[in-house]
């Protein structure tokens, strides 16, 4: 599993970045994969509004929200957390936010279903000085709001008044060990799920098919990984094509390598559609052949066919996903 932090404070080493490191620590330590994504460090300009997310459902500007996207796409729980700073999340926390505008016009202007939607869950971590009744409400809200555009389930906050100067968190009598019992009741669920590595040669039409679907229909029993012996440089745009006639959202996703899928853990299944490799990098993992034909260079009309077949296969495994025994 993955969880994405975003760290909104641009004080180094402030109360918010000491908070999140504990949160992602502990889920680090009981097996998650994290990233800690310090937000002030990046290059993030504001929303510009010029409409082409609304038009074409990606945003033109080059910067590095480019590469937060696809991090956005892949978590399984987004932490968003920051300080207040007049009432609301800080200026750098609150450009990506703004930004989150492509995805939302993806989900709500051109009806795209991201396949994690159903499953990925958003949390809030914030502090601020004073004692303020309504200290936190205005980034409630916005956590609310941000969360529901990137297709996550809003699912609570930890936040703490009185925290002022840095480190003074670390004195606060409860805020540490909530953070790390927080962490523990999001992630477990997750690590309970089955893990299956669908493969292929080039990683860009088979095994996203599948992952996608897998993770579509089953995302809470099943954690879906894919990757090709070969990876191509981008996925294939036909599949993208057919898979969003059916509503589902491709975008954001890369080929990846067998290396690369193996150092995000030892899958449980591993379903192989023309490649052998994977199965010698995972010795005594359980394996599948799935006998499904390469659609590269073929008509829209093979590709279609495809996807149905993969749908199915994945449907029938699903069914029986329950006998997939875990990997020790
Ligand atoms: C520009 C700015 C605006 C702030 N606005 C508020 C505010 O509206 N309410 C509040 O309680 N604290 C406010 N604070 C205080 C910070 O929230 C507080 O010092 C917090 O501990 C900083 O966290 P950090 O160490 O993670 O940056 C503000 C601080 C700054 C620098």
């Amino acid at each position: 599993m993955f969880i994405l932090g975003l760290q909104g404070s641009p004080r180094a080493e402030g109360n918010t970045s000491i908070l999140l490191t504990t949160f992602l620590t502990e889920a680090d330590r009981l097996g998650a994969n994290i990233y800690n994504l310090d937000v002030p460090t990046k290059n993030i300009s504001p929303c510009q509004e010029c409409g082409t997310c609304k038009r074409e459902g990606f945003c033109p500007i080059d910067d590095d929200m480019q590469q937060v996207y696809p991090l956005l796409r892949q978590a399984d729980i987004i932490v968003m957390a920051t300080p207040i700073f007049f009432y609301g999340p800080t200026a750098q926390m609150k450009a990506l936010i703004d930004r989150s505008q492509a995805l939302w016009s993806r989900k709500y202007v051109h009806n795209l279903i991201d396949p994690g939607q159903k499953w990925r869950l958003g949390f809030l971590l914030s502090l601020g000085a004073t004692k303020g009744k309504n200290l936190f409400e205005g980034t409630n809200l916005t956590a609310k709001y941000f969360f529901d555009a990137v297709g996550a389930s809003f699912t609570g906050s930890l936040t703490y008044r009185q925290i002022e100067e840095a480190g003074a968190i670390i004195k606060h009598p409860t805020a540490l060990a909530d953070a790390k019992e927080k962490a523990k009741s999001l992630v477990l669920p997750f690590l309970n799920r089955k893990k299956i590595l669908f493969t292929c040669t080039g990683n860009t039409c088979r095994s996203q098919m599948a992952s996608a679907f897998a993770q579509y229909h089953a995302g809470d029993k099943i954690e879906a990984e894919s990757a090709g012996s070969a990876p191509a440089q981008e996925v294939n745009p036909i599949m993208e094509k057919v898979m969003r006639e059916k509503g589902i959202d491709m975008a954001f996703r890369k080929p990846k390598s067998i290396d690369e899928a193996a150092r995000l853990g030892n899958p449980d299944l591993i379903i192989s559609m023309g490649c052998e490799e994977a199965c010698t990098l995972f010795p005594g993992v359980p394996n599948k052949e799935w006998d499904i034909p390469d659609p590269f260079g073929k008509s829209i009309a093979f590709m279609r066919n495809i996807r149905d077949d993969i749908e199915e296969m994945v449907g029938s495994l699903i069914k029986n996903s329950k006998n997939i025994r875990s990997c020790p």
